[in-house]
């Protein structure tokens, strides 16, 4: 039941709510006065529904300053904590679930790097030596009817069998294991990486002691990340995650969805095209990735700061995140 106070001054939460929620009532956006006062009700009714204690309120502010403080250009410990939280995965499932057939999206995660280098086409990722086990990726992005897409730009980063990503390890070349192809009118897609092995996210800071307080473990399964973006089409930034993960029922960050696990495909080192040089089990592993059709100019789906043709070459859309 509502209590409301007649007088001037909130006094009773709903009064305190209501009041809150008031102030907001001349934004002049719309969606920015829809988002906030939605924003309030829900946060008071958190408040609310658990008895928030002021001693808990403020604990939660020194964590949420302390993720803020542990930020840096390459740790983004907020994004960790949406992830983590199942936010990250929430919010891109209701902005927008793929149309039936196209290649399903999933987290963006803190790793990807903008502007990777564009790497002629069946090239390697591959720049230091112990990186892991050869694989080579194959594929063919397409539309919603099958056609190829030329000049689609394809975007993959991953880690080292060392689990870490470039942008993490200071012993890796910064642009070890990513690269960016453009596909030809074929819209084929090729080229020679490692397999990528499980890792923990980052868990030494704010996010790292929320998991370990509750009993969660920070491990993800085993993936590549590409972010595939072309003219007239939607960016898609999703995974391939390899089937033999030991980890694929437990993703730290929810992002696990059963059609973006593929089979990387053993061989052995006299087979055809193993790699120069490598006596031991390497893999190839065999992908289309479809695109969705881009929304329509003015359709409230297109996300403001949409990648225009003439960005993608340095700044591929990351509105997928
Ligand atoms: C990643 O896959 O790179 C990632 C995603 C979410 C949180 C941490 C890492
Ligand atoms: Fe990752």
């Amino acid at each position: 039941m509502r209590v409301m106070h007649e007088g001037p001054h909130p006094v009773t939460p709903d009064d305190i709510t209501a009041a809150a929620r008031k102030s907001f009532d001349q934004a002049p956006d719309e969606r920015l006065r829809f988002l906030l006062q939605r924003l309030v009700e829900h946060l008071h009714a958190y408040a609310r529904d658990v008895r928030l204690t002021r001693e808990e309120w403020a604990a939660a502010i020194a964590f949420l300053t302390e993720a803020g403080h542990t930020c840096t250009d390459t740790r983004q410990e907020l994004i960790l904590l949406s992830d983590t939280l199942g936010l990250s995965m929430l919010v891109d499932a209701v902005e927008h679930a793929a149309p039936a057939g196209a290649t399903e999206s999933t987290v963006l995660g803190p790793f990807h790097v903008e502007g990777s280098p564009l790497r002629s086409m069946g090239a390697s990722i591959v720049e230091q030596e112990g990186s892991g086990e050869p694989a080579f990726l194959t594929g063919t992005v397409r539309d919603l009817d099958g056609q190829p897409v030329g000049g689609a730009l394809v975007d993959i980063w991953q880690n080292a069998a060392n689990r870490m990503y470039a942008v993490q390890d200071p012993a890796q070349p910064p642009e070890n294991l990513r690269g960016r192809f453009l596909t030809g009118p074929d819209g084929a897609f090729a080229f020679w990486t490692v397999r990528p092995v499980d890792y923990p996210i980052p868990d030494d800071g704010p996010v790292g002691r929320m998991l370990a307080a509750t009993g969660r473990h920070p491990w993800r399964p085993a993936h590549v990340h590409l972010m595939v973006s072309a003219p007239g089409f939607r960016t898609v930034a999703t995974h391939f995650f390899d089937r033999t993960s030991q980890r694929l029922d437990g993703d730290a960050v929810f992002g696990v969805k059963p059609s973006l696990v593929v089979d990387f495909e053993p061989h052995g080192p006299d087979e055809p095209g193993a790699p120069d040089g490598w006596d031991a089990t390497w893999y190839t592993l065999h992908q289309d990735v479809v695109l969705a059709p881009a929304p329509a100019a003015g359709d409230p789906d297109q996300p403001a700061g949409a990648a225009s043709t003439e960005e993608r070459g340095s700044q591929p859309g990351r509105w997928d995140s």
